[in-house]
C-alpha cells in the first residue's frame, strides 16, 4: 500500500485531491473526487456559516457511494480554512469538526503562525487525531517552521502557477519541491520528527503534471482550475467558458490584489495575491483608470450574469497559468480517474524507456 492510502483507505494511488476552493469546491465536488479514489476538499474559507449544511451533504453523498460508504471512521473528504479570518472561525469550526470528523484540515494562509498551532491542536483534541493536518505554503522557510511547530501530516507545496490566492513571491514547483523535500528531511532526521507527505500544486492539469510531481517527490497532486471545467464544482457558466476559452497562462494570468480591491475582500495578508485571467479590469486599471471607477464598472458588469465574464469583460476569472490545458467539461470524477491513471502510465513508460 502506497504511503497515503494508510491514512485515506479509500484512495487509490497516487493520491489526486481538488483543492478547498472558497465558494466552488462544495461537498458535490468533493465527494464525487473521493468517490472516484482521490481525496475532495470542500471550501469553507473565511466563513463557517455554511460548514455544517456542507458536511451534512457531504455524509449523506458518501453514504450513497459504493466507494465511500464503509469508511465510516471518519467522513472521506477534507475541508479547508483561511486562517486569516481569526479564531473565531476556529471556535466555530471545531464543534462541527468534533461531529463529523472529516479526514483532513487544509489550513492556508495565517497571519501569524501561532494560528496554525492553535488550529492543528484544538483539531486533533477535538477529531482524536483522526483528522490529519494539511497546510500549504510556497518557500522554504515556511515549510521549515511548519514541521517544526505543528508536525502536520502533509505539506501542500504551492508553486506560482497555481490559480487562486498563493504568495506573490515564490517559486515554481520545480525548483521548489525537491528543495523544501530535502530541507524538511533534514530537519526532521536531526529532530527525530516524523516527516510530513508532500502533496504538489500549482500548473498541475494533467497526467503530465502529476506524473513530474511525482517524480520531483509529491506522494500526491491537488489541482484548481482544472477541476472548474468539471460540472460539479460551483461556478457561473460564463466563469467555467472563460477558464475553457484561455490559453498561453504564462502571459494572459496574473497574480495580484486587484480582484480582492474590487469584490472587497481586502484581508488576505499583505504577501498573497490571487491569480487569475487578464481582463478588462486589468487593463484599465493599469491604464491608470481610479479604483472607484474599475469598482464601478465592477459591479455593473455583474449585473450581466453570464457575459461579465472573458478577455474583454470585467469580472475575477481566478485560474492559474495552466489554463490552456483546460479545454472540455468533464466530471470530476473523469478528472480524478484520468489524471491518476495517466500520471502512472507515463511514469512506467518513462522508466522503461531509461
Ligand atoms: C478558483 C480558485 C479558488 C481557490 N480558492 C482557494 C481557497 O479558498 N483556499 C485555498 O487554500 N486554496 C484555494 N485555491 C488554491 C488551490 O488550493 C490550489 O493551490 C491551486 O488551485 C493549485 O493550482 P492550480 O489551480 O494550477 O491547479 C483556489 C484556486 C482556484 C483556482
Amino acid at each position: 500500500m502506497a504511503d497515503l492510502q494508510k491514512d485515506y483507505p479509500w484512495t487509490k494511488s497516487p493520491l489526486v485531491s481538488c483543492g478547498p476552493m472558497r465558494l466552488v469546491a462544495l461537498s458535490k465536488l468533493a465527494t464525487e473526487v473521493s468517490a472516484a479514489g482521490g481525496l475532495g476538499f470542500i471550501g469553507i474559507g473565511n466563513d463557517a456559516s455554511t460548514m455544517e449544511d456542507e458536511l451534512e451533504k457531504a455524509k449523506q453523498q458518501a453514504a450513497q457511494s459504493n466507494t465511500l460508504r464503509d469508511h465510516k471512521d471518519v467522513l472521506p473528504v477534507g475541508v479547508g480554512f483561511l486562517l486569516w479570518a481569526g479564531d473565531k472561525l476556529l471556535e466555530e469550526a471545531l464543534p462541527i469538526l468534533k461531529k463529523y470528523k472529516p479526514a483532513a484540515v487544509w489550513l492556508f494562509a495565517p497571519t501569524e503562525p501561532g494560528q496554525l498551532v492553535r488550529w492543528t491542536e484544538s483539531t486533533r483534541q477535538a477529531t482524536g487525531g483522526k483528522t490529519k493536518i494539511w497546510v500549504q505554503l510556497s518557500t522554504v522557510g515556511d515549510a521549515l517552521e511548519v514541521t517544526r511547530i505543528c508536525q502536520p501530516e502533509v505539506l501542500v507545496v504551492q508553486g506560482t502557477d497555481a490559480g487562486g490566492h498563493g504568495l506573490e513571491k515564490c517559486a515554481g514547483l520545480v525548483p521548489m519541491l525537491p528543495e523544501i523535500d530535502d530541507a524538511v528531511t533534514a530537519l526532521c532526521e536531526e529532530q527525530k520528527l516524523r516527516k510530513p507527505y508532500i502533496v504538489a500544486a500549482g500548473g498541475i492539469m494533467d497526467g503530465r503534471g502529476a506524473a513530474a510531481a511525482i517524480a520531483l517527490g509529491a506522494s500526491g497532486v491537488t489541482m484548481g482550475t482544472r477541476y472548474l471545467a468539471a460540472p460539479e464544482a460551483n461556478i457561473a457558466q460564463g466563469y467555467r467558458d472563460a477558464v475553457l476559452r484561455a490559453s498561453d497562462g504564462g502571459v494572459t494570468t496574473e497574480r495580484g490584489k486587484l480582484y480582492d480591491t474590487l469584490r472587497g475582500t481586502t484581508d488576505w495578508p499583505l504577501r498573497y495575491g490571487g491569480r487569475g485571467v487578464l481582463n478588462e479590469s486589468h487593463r484599465d486599471a493599469a491604464k491608470g483608470m481610479s479604483m472607484d471607477e474599475n469598482k464601478r464598472l465592477y459591479d455593473e458588469a455583474v449585473k450581466k450574469g453570464d457575459d461579465g465574464w472573458g478577455q474583454n469583460a470585467r469580472l475575477t476569472t481566478y485560474a492559474g497559468a495552466g489554463v490552456g490545458l483546460v479545454k472540455q467539461i468533464k466530471s470530476a470524477k473523469g478528472i480524478t480517474e484520468e489524471v491518476r491513471e495517466d500520471a502512472k502510465r507515463i511514469l512506467s513508460r518513462a522508466a522503461s524507456r531509461l
